[in-house]
């Protein structure tokens, strides 16, 4: 017997070795191997933005799995195609490209903005920035571009053509940005970082330097687009208007799917041969994505999430008055929350865990709560009682 199959996982320890497992999903609820119920305020990490198996979804996937699951992008897919409309018809977007993560997109942005301004003749602008405490994602371009130690160390070689800037900075921003600098990419709502929603004021600074300076402004809405923010995509909560976007997490519900939108304009520059994605927009993603939109995007369903999501800010912070010692703030917008602790919430995490709510950490003092967009006032005191006997339990 070889050493690896001693082991309890054969699958690789880069996620830890976690011992709890799902087996089914109804709504906001997983249910463990052991039978248990889970409420569950992760969502896969922002992922399953129905709640678990939504019959919308499943009619969806089950219709379009008995017709077609694969072709290529050497062929036309219609389902990507309705799908790229939904996105342009509800975005500032023209033009889709689709990929199949968060960190694929970011990838994608960082090509079309260097291709843009190589297209456009001007190769020397191809450096971009980025902001501390970032994240956007595992691939080389976005560990480079975030440049965050503790996902990047060991990885890299050179900085990769991408500056990263302190968030808030404007000034060193400005020093920054030189005539090689071809764009400025932000979490409009910084996701694993710790919960942060951008200042209005402090986006439209970097919007007009983007301006005066020629460059072209990227949102990384991976987390924070698809309904979470309670609008399509946050920019629209916030009032600035990117260049281009990246999308992903929340879109297909559970199905991996995601997509850089941009500009006509823009998108010009990515004539045929420059980009792909063997999977991006395959029918059967597509189609969940399709029914994913449709839902978020019918009448009064992001009206709820903004309307629950009021009432879950209340409950957090009432808790906030409650426990000064423990809690530091609340902060997000629509089901994007963060519950900020003094100390690391690790412990209330796993206290959670053991009371039946499922919790996932951002950054190293807060909690973050993502709960499906269709979560009801019920669950939401549910969630609200537990997270308040584990502060009890942590006084
Ligand atoms: C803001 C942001 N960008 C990019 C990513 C990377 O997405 P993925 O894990 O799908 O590659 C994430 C994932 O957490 C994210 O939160």
């Amino acid at each position: 017997m070889n050493s690896s199959s001693q082991k309890i996982s054969a699958v690789m320890r880069n996620y830890g070795d976690p011992k709890l497992e799902f087996i089914a999903g109804k709504g906001s609820y997983l249910t463990s191997t052991s039978g248990e119920k889970y409420l569950d305020f992760t969502t896969g990490i922002a992922v399953n933005s129905l709640g678990h198996c939504h019959p919308k979804l499943v009619t969806a996937l089950q219709e379009q799995s008995e017709q077609l699951w694969h072709s290529s992008n050497l062929y036309r897919i219609s389902q990507a195609e309705s799908l790229a409309k939904k996105l342009i018809a509800n975005t500032f977007a023209d033009r889709v490209f689709f990929c199949n993560s968060g960190t694929e997109a970011i990838e994608a942005g960082i090509k079309i903005i260097r291709r843009y301004f190589f297209h456009t003749g001007h190769q020397q602008k191809n450096r971009i920035i980025a902001l501390t405490s970032s994240f956007h994602g595992r691939t080389l371009g976005a560990l480079a571009l975030a440049n965050n130690p503790t996902q990047a160390k060991g990885f890299l070689h050179g900085d990769g053509g991408f500056d990263q800037v302190e968030y808030g900075n404007v000034d060193e921003l400005k020093r920054t940005i030189t005539d090689k600098t071809a764009g400025i990419v932000i979490e409009p709502i910084q996701g694993e970082g710790g919960i942060r929603v951008a200042m209005k004021d402090y986006l439209a600074e970097i919007k007009n330097l983007c301006e005066i300076n020629d460059l072209l402004l990227f949102f990384d809405e991976v987390q924070s687009g698809v309904g979470r923010s309670g609008s399509l995509y946050a920019y629209q909560e916030l009032g600035i208007q990117p260049d281009l976007l990246a999308t992903a997490k929340g879109l297909g519900g559970g199905i991996p799917i995601g997509a850089c939108i941009t500009t006509e304009s823009i998108a010009e520059a990515m004539t045929p041969g420059t980009h792909g994605s063997t999977f991006g927009g395959n029918p059967l993603a597509a189609a969940a994505a399709n029914a994913v939109l449709d839902e978020i995007l019918s009448p009064n369903f992001l009206r709820e999430v903004k309307n629950n999501s009021r009432y879950l800010f209340t409950k957090l912070e009432t808790l906030l008055g409650q426990y000064p010692n423990l809690l530091r703030d609340v902060n997000g917008m629509g089901f994007m929350v963060g519950l900020g602790f003094h100390e690391d919430a690790s412990e209330v995490v796993k206290l959670a865990e053991e009371e039946k709510l499922l919790l996932v950490k951002a950054g190293r003092n807060y909690i973050r709560l993502l709960p499906p967009l269709n979560i009801s006032i019920a669950e939401i005191d549910e969630a609200i009682e537990i997270i308040e006997r584990c502060l009890q339990r942590c006084s």
